[in-house]
């Protein structure tokens, strides 16, 4: 895929209907010679639309029109480029536990829970967070959460009735944000689109909780470092690793290993990646095309639940039959 294909295609399938602003930014570089040839100067993964538009928007860039941002990119490319090489998208969305926590649910407790690519760990916490499931609510056993998770449900998941009993947890990530450094929260609130405000006062309340909670994310690969996290855990208990939005980020030959680490690992594997990330979740898939456009595919041990909004807004639930 060239970098303006990438563009075109974050802008019809992510960001269209999510922030016109993004989705004219985006079309508009891919149909920018100009502004191609400098993305060409970068490492392919660093030419990432998100990364682009989030480290723009970091530095100053106008959020008006094309013209304007196109003529301020320009000026400022040396700037930019420069941020986009040492930063990477960590957007953490709380919302994505909605989709995620009928996965845990069909999941034996007590749990330890691991998650890679955990970001700030504020999709570390999801027994902290109240639910609406369509007319189905849940909420911390304290009462209401002043974090709500709304996400719209076809098909018929197990939708949960109590929240999973989670008895340990820690996060892994290259770079774990710090939710009570400025500089950090400042990056997180950035990395959520211009017009998204629900989802801006979402993340600055789970922010919140997570100032309170403190969930450990400690700094490490994805590989590397995951079994001996791994081996941290307590034991009776079920282990579950979450990767949600984090395996994308991994070249291929980490990536299989990483996949073939979770396949042989004892511990249950959450994965709400895109559906074409974890190969036999994509094989699993094939002829049950989603009903919408640039979501997710939810999994367990590589059996796939449902597609999911990337965002956690949306589950549509498969009930495919077991393999
Ligand atoms: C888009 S964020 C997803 C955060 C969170 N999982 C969520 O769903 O909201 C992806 C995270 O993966 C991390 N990441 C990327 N490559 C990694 C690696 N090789 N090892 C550990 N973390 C990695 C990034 O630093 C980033 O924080």
């Amino acid at each position: 895929m060239t970098a303006a294909e990438w563009y075109r295609r974050f802008a019809d399938t992510e960001a269209a209907g999510q922030s016109a602003l993004y989705e004219t930014l985006a079309r508009g570089v891919a149909d920018d010679p100009a502004l191609l040839t400098l993305l060409d100067e970068l490492p392919r993964p660093k030419q990432q639309p998100n990364l682009l538009l989030a480290c723009a928007r970091l530095l100053g860039a106008p959020l008006s029109d094309f013209a304007a941002w196109r003529v301020w990119l320009l000026q400022h490319w040396p700037e930019v480029s420069a941020e986009m090489r040492i930063r990477a998208t960590q957007t953490n969305e709380p919302r994505r536990c909605a989709t995620l926590l009928p996965a845990l649910a069909l999941i034996d407790g007590p749990i330890a829970l691991i998650e890679v690519g955990a970001s700030a760990g504020l999709t570390l916490l999801p027994e902290h967070y109240s639910y609406a499931w369509g007319e189905h609510r849940l909420d911390p056993a304290a009462g209401p959460s002043t974090v709500l998770l709304e996400c719209e449900v076809t098909g018929d998941p197990p939708l949960p009735a109590r929240m999973p009993e989670i008895v340990w947890r820690a996060g892994l990530d290259l770079n774990p944000l710090d939710v009570t450094a400025p500089d950090d929260r400042h990056w997180l609130e950035t990395l959520i689109w211009p017009e998204q405000t629900a989802r801006l006062e979402r993340v600055r309340a789970a922010i919140a909780i997570a100032e309170r909670e403190r969930p450990r994310v400690v700094r490490g690969d994805a590989v590397d470092d995951l079994p001996a996290l791994a081996a941290e855990a307590p034991t009776g208990v079920t282990l579950v690793i979450v990767t949600s939005a984090a395996i994308v980020y991994l070249m291929p030959e980490p990536r299989a290993r990483l996949i073939e680490w979770l396949r042989a690992s004892p511990a249950r594997w959450v994965s709400n990646e895109g559906a074409g990330i974890v190969p036999r979740v994509q094989e699993a898939l094939a002829g049950h095309p989603p009903r919408r456009p640039g979501g997710f595919a939810l999994a367990l041990d590589e059996r796939p639940l449902a597609y999911a909004g990337a965002h956690g807004q949306t589950l549509d639930w498969l009930s495919l039959p077991a393999a």
